[in-house]
């Protein structure tokens, strides 16, 4: 199984759609078996910290933006955003450690949080937004 862009994934903001994209393209190489045989250990490891310090980024510029938009379910947001990035250092520790099983059911992991989170709370906050702004009462 491979992970791609799909239309629904979109939240209808233009920044935290290329977030989103970068992110599902790290867990692209991740998933591809070509890359996973090629490269070392190391290589293997050096995307996953690349894609936990990209999340970090990511999950900073989108509570940033909740915060000054008002967004009411911003607590919440954060606290699924902290226990990725704990789940993250796991992962980390994990990855790399030649246990082929291990790191299949953490792709999984990570594939599915992403794509889940995109898909309930990220869009619920874009459509908490585009109400606010095109909604009949701001
Ligand atoms: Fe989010």
């Amino acid at each position: 199984m491979t992970t791609s862009w799909r239309d629904e994934y979109s939240v209808g903001d233009e920044v935290i759609d290329k977030h989103h994209r970068q992110l599902i393209r790290y867990i692209q190489l991740l998933e591809d078996p070509k890359i996973r045989s090629r490269s070392g250990d190391d290589f293997m490891t050096m995307l996953v910290e690349g894609l936990a310090e990209y999340a970090d980024y990511h999950f900073a510029a989108e509570e940033a933006m909740m915060a000054k938009a008002g967004y009411p379910q911003l607590q919440a947001h954060r606290s699924e955003h902290a226990d990725f990035a704990k789940d993250m250092v796991l992962f980390r520790e994990t990855f790399g450690q030649g246990s082929p099983r291990l790191e299949k059911a953490l792709l999984g992991y990570l594939r599915d949080w992403l794509l889940s989170h995109i898909l309930t709370s990220d869009k619920a906050f874009g459509e908490w937004s585009a109400l606010g702004t095109s909604g009949p009462e701001a």
